[in-house]
């Protein structure tokens, strides 16, 4: 596999074994996703996670990304951050710390900016759904 020289090894490493791949059940109501496109170049990033409804927790996360090397590795990297942490918590992750983490250069700054609003769609889509379904129970004057 060959990637221009550029890439920094941890892009290289997150787009050759890349975390996390693979898709929940987007019915399944603990489960929130993110589906974000990237005008500029047509990319487009799904990021899902699973939630506890009790806690809040983020227990589980995938992705499925079709783009370049650094939108996989910067979806790679989103899904291992947001494991464990508490919805509000991964709201507060910036692109420009996952783009630091990777090294990305700044013509690749738009494929973490792709993660971060994936992290914020994914929290967004649960949080409806489950607003959705509480109101479903209750009666509307
Ligand atoms: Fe080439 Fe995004 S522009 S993969
Ligand atoms: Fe478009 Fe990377 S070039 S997401």
């Amino acid at each position: 596999k060959i990637l221009p020289r550029f890439y920094h090894e941890k892009v290289i490493d997150h787009f050759n074994n890349p975390r996390n791949v693979g898709s929940f059940d987007k019915n399944d109501p603990a489960v929130g996703t993110g589906l974000v496109g990237a005008p500029a170049c047509g990319d487009v990033m799904k990021l899902q996670i699973k939630v506890d409804d009790t806690t809040g927790e983020i227990l589980d996360a995938c992705f499925k990304t079709f783009g370049c090397g650094s939108a996989i590795a910067s979806s790679s990297v989103a899904t291992e951050w947001v494991k464990g942490k508490q919805m509000e918590e991964v709201l507060t992750i910036k692109n420009t710390e996952i783009a630091k983490h990777l090294s990305l250069p700044p013509v690749k700054l738009h494929c973490s900016m792709l993660a971060e609003d994936a992290i914020k769609a994914a929290v967004k889509d649960y949080q409806t759904k489950r607003a959705k379904s509480s109101g479903d129970s209750e009666t509307e004057p």
